[in-house]
């Protein structure tokens, strides 16, 4: 028995392991519940595990947005982050680490798939999801957030968090994960800021769209920026961490106008349909088989 003798079990077991696995707990039991249980500050550094669903998304090695994980298989970000969707294999995505250059903790994981929202034009329908080319194992480092519940009546916080890698300053990119607390912001209030002489022209086409939302200390210089994109906006309901938001767009970061989210709950339908039709547990598990069988051609036919 060759090499190619040996590896074909091997794979074959690797295959299998991913299907007797498969029966995960119920995603809802353990989504939104860090580990780590420390304090939360404003503004800065965030601790490691805190924010165990963000991800950077990576295109060729180079951070270029945030994203936060929902399931085993699947990522959210901001559609405006995948500009290539031909080039889907050079897409990766790092978990479970605080650090940006993710040298001794953290997991990459490739992008198999990219689904933009079918609405996305310009700055609307701002979402994308990406699905992980294999399912992620949870750990403390590495855990899923809620969505916010289709049929239940969500109440928000006064205010959530974003985090992200992005730039604090002109040019100045953080080497930690940062952490900011920032008071949500009426629709209303948001316009008002962005187009000032909105309210004397009703004729004109709003700014803040309905699938949008504001949030970001207006006075306290706390804001998502460049690099943020497509992080996540959490917030601490009922004792468990929901995502309400995916960072998408702002003008003049951290000075006095909030930053703009895609409004995760008005797109709640197509994300969970997304989810749950592509992330079937038997195509998961049928495709780790067979991918196993074409590894093991391959090796088979260079082999002999
Ligand atoms: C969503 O909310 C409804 C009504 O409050 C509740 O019955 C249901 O269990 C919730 N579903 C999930 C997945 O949390
Ligand atoms: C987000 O969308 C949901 C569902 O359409 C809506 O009920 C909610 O009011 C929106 N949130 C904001 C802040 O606009």
């Amino acid at each position: 028995m060759g090499p190619a003798g040996l590896l074909a079990p091997l794979l074959l077991t690797l295959g299998s392991y991913h299907c007797s696995f498969a029966k995960k707990e119920d995603l809802q039991s353990v989504c939104g519940r860090p580990v780590y249980p420390g304090r939360i500050l404003g503004g800065h550094s965030a601790a490691a595990g805190r924010w165990p669903w963000q991800v950077s998304l990576r295109f060729d090695q180079a951070h270029t947005c945030g994203g936060s994980l929902l399931s085993e298989r699947w990522v959210l970000t901001a559609a405006h982050c995948i500009k290539r969707t031909w080039l889907t294999f050079l897409y990766s995505v790092w978990l479970g680490s605080v650090d940006i250059d993710h040298s001794s903790t953290g997991k990459e994981s490739y992008v198999s798939r990219i689904v933009i929202l079918p609405r996305h034009d310009g700055l609307d329908g701002d979402l994308a999801l990406l699905r992980l080319s294999s399912p992620v194992t949870f750990t403390a480092a590495i855990l899923p957030i809620c969505l916010p519940n289709v049929s239940a009546q969500l109440t928000v916080p006064a205010s959530c968090w974003v985090t992200g890698w992005g730039e604090k300053e002109e040019g100045h990119y953080p080497s930690t994960l940062q952490e900011a607390e920032v008071p949500l912001i009426t629709s209303e209030a948001c316009e008002q800021l962005y187009n000032p002489i909105g309210s004397f022209l009703p004729q004109l086409e709003p700014i803040i769209k309905e699938d949008m939302l504001c949030a970001g200390d207006t006075r306290g210089m706390k804001n998502s920026c460049k690099g943020d994109s497509g992080g996540p906006l959490s917030c601490h309901i009922d004792g468990i961490w929901t995502q309400i938001g995916v960072v998408s767009w702002g003008l003049s970061c951290g000075e006095n106008l909030p930053g703009v989210y895609t409004n995760v709950s008005y797109y709640q339908e197509w994300i969970r349909a997304i989810i749950s039709s592509a992330g079937g547990r038997r195509r998961g598990c049928s495709s780790v088989t067979s991918r196993a069988w074409l590894c093991y051609l391959l090796w088979f036919s260079w082999a002999s």
